[in-house]
């Protein structure tokens, strides 16, 4: 038995979360229980790396250590709950997985790319979603957005910064064009039927049937 993976990603403020509860709701009403967790956090020790990582108090992290506090709290969740999860047949939704790394890391901080790869290698132990859906976002909507109620420590990146970001979203799904799919941006609707269409036959493989309104 091996369950569905499925992940979110986007620029900050893309609506990912919003969409990603729709799933679940969906998966519930198709008598799935999803687990639903978020990077980075999902586990105890994850949440408390997320405070280190995103609390703006904390300043600069240079870039390599940035790198491996992600990939710590993602090495965690994924041994501690998306393996198990998986191995029991259940679907994982999670909100960033190690593409994040890739965009922001790798893309936006311009560290050494390959060096990114093995690092997120390492940390997933290999474990790759079967579907990972990008929301684009113009940054400029997006880390607005986002940033409402005060920004976090990404989020107040340049504008630059978030470019390279999107561009790197871009790179990882030419790469990977049967994981990696890109919805652009619209109301929120128009986007849920687009995350529906491209994760109803992921899940018909694991026999899980979304309902006819998309559920
Ligand atoms: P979060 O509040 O979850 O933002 P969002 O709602 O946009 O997902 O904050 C996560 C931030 O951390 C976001 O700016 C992206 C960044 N991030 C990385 O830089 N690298 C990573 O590997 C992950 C998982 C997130």
């Amino acid at each position: 038995m091996s369950g569905v993976f499925i992940t979110f990603e986007g620029g900050d403020g893309a609506g990912k979360t919003t969409q990603m509860r729709r799933l679940a709701d969906a998966l519930k009403r198709a008598g799935a229980d999803a687990v639903v967790v978020r990077e980075p956090g999902g586990t105890p020790v994850g949440e408390a790396i997320r405070g280190v990582l995103l609390g703006p108090e904390h300043g600069r992290i240079t870039p390599l250590a940035e790198l491996f506090l992600f990939a710590a709290s993602r090495a965690h969740l994924t041994e501690e709950v998306i393996r198990p999860a998986l191995a029991a047949g259940r679907v994982v939704l999670c909100d960033r997985y190690a593409d994040s790394t890739t965009a922001y890391q790798g893309y936006g901080r311009e560290l050494d790319l390959d060096f990114v790869r093995r690092v997120n290698e390492a940390a997933t132990g290999g474990l790759k979603p079967d579907l990972t859906i990008v929301l684009d976002v113009d940054p400029r909507e997006g880390v607005a957005a986002a940033s409402e109620g005060g920004p976090d420590r990404m989020e107040r990146e340049s504008a630059a910064f978030h470019e390279r970001v999107r561009a790197g979203y871009a790179a990882i799904a030419a790469a990977e064009p049967d994981r990696v799919r890109i919805v652009p941006r619209g109301s929120e609707d128009e986007v849920w039927r687009e995350v529906v269409r491209l994760a109803a036959p992921v899940l018909e493989r694991a026999g899980v049937r979304l309902g006819e309104e998309g559920a």
